[in-house]
């Protein structure tokens, strides 16, 4: 009885096991339990000598098991430490924050030198009708700006009652929508995407322009130039940076001029706001009367400038950035090149 208990505790294999030898042998019908009762019919001799070998026995087997009970649980203490390890002397892994895109941050750093001229921020949607893409800013069907813009059209004149669509091809909507609006006197710029058909190295098909529009009882050219001015200085941390306005056409301004700032080559790097070269920047003008007209203002009593800017553009001028494509390739180490990204 004796070896049969030792072995099986010596072999149990886990918790439960034991536990089911404790009760075949020392449970209340346990092997050893009916003979502890069997006592009871034996002669005192008897008695005096199976009474204390059994008891020898029932301790035997108890201190079997608790001995096999701890060196399981010493075993399975042992594989935990094995398997269940940290090495807290490794270096950290490093932890990559995003960062704002460059084009999001010159957007930021824009709207924040104009807000310092009382310029508020207006929005317009990116699709939008060709009512207030062209015909509202003066620019009708047959006008050739139409075909140079290279016109992303999302729905085109039908047989049904929705007008045609368009990606906008140029931020100048934002002037009609928010005169509707407002009506006059105002002063806004409008940031945002627009879409073009066109790619090259200078050209994405979705790029960015900041829109400027100021109208009032006497706003004229020289406040469009000193704001330019300003505006260029503050952009470029150069104080008194040149502009040169030079005549030009568009639909929407009358008179109009595009705006050159000035820059220099120097050992083939590019200097913004000295020597006398010319780099053309933005287009701009007096609103035009059909334009104010258009958006319910009336032109015997307001008179304004607006302007457009590429953003992409002044971006790639203040970071030295030869190729606008990189802006939206998403390429990692090109924004850290760049200290974009980190
Ligand atoms: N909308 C013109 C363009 O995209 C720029 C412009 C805006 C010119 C406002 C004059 C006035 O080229």
């Amino acid at each position: 009885l004796r070896d049969k208990y030792i072995q099986a505790i010596a072999a149990a294999g886990d918790e439960s096991a034991l536990e089911t030898l404790r009760v075949q042998a020392l449970g209340k019908k346990g092997e050893i339990s009916l003979q502890m009762r069997e006592l009871g019919r034996m002669t005192p001799e008897e008695r005096q000598t199976a009474g204390p070998a059994l008891n020898a026995l029932k301790d035997e087997i108890n201190s079997a098991l608790a001995a096999r009970k701890e060196s399981m649980a010493d075993a399975a203490l042992d594989e935990r430490l094995r398997t269940e390890w940290l090495d807290v002397t490794l270096p950290a892994r490093g932890q990559r924050t995003g960062t704002i895109h460059p084009i999001s941050q010159v957007t930021e750093e824009v709207t924040a030198i104009f807000a310092d001229m009382g310029f508020a921020v207006a929005e317009g949607p990116q699709v939008d009708t060709d009512w207030y893409n062209f015909d509202a800013l003066n620019i009708p069907g047959h006008h050739p700006a139409r075909a140079e813009m290279d016109t992303f059209y999302m729905h085109r004149a039908t047989d049904d009652d929705r007008p045609p669509h368009v990606l906008r091809t140029h931020t100048s909507p934002v002037q009609i929508r928010h005169m509707e609006k407002v009506n006059a006197p105002c002063r806004i710029i409008a940031p945002g995407r627009v879409y073009r058909a066109d790619y090259d190295q200078t050209h994405t098909p979705m790029f960015n322009q900041v829109e400027g529009l100021a109208i009032d009882k006497d706003i004229s050219m020289a406040n469009l130039k000193w704001v330019l001015e300003e505006f260029f200085a503050a952009f470029f941390e150069v104080d008194g940076i040149k502009t040169r306005f030079r005549a030009s056409h568009f639909p929407f301004t009358e008179p109009s001029a595009e705006v050159d700032i000035q820059c220099s080559w120097v050992d083939g790097q590019l200097k913004i706001g000295e020597g006398d070269g010319w780099l053309e920047v933005l287009g701009s003008g007096m609103v035009h009367p059909h334009v104010l007209r258009s958006a319910g203002v009336d032109p015997d009593l307001w008179q304004g400038f607006a302007f457009g800017m590429g953003i992409d553009r002044i971006a790639m001028l203040k970071y030295g950035i030869p190729d606008l494509r990189a802006f939206f390739d998403s390429d990692l180490r090109w924004l850290r090149h760049y200290g974009f990204a980190s």
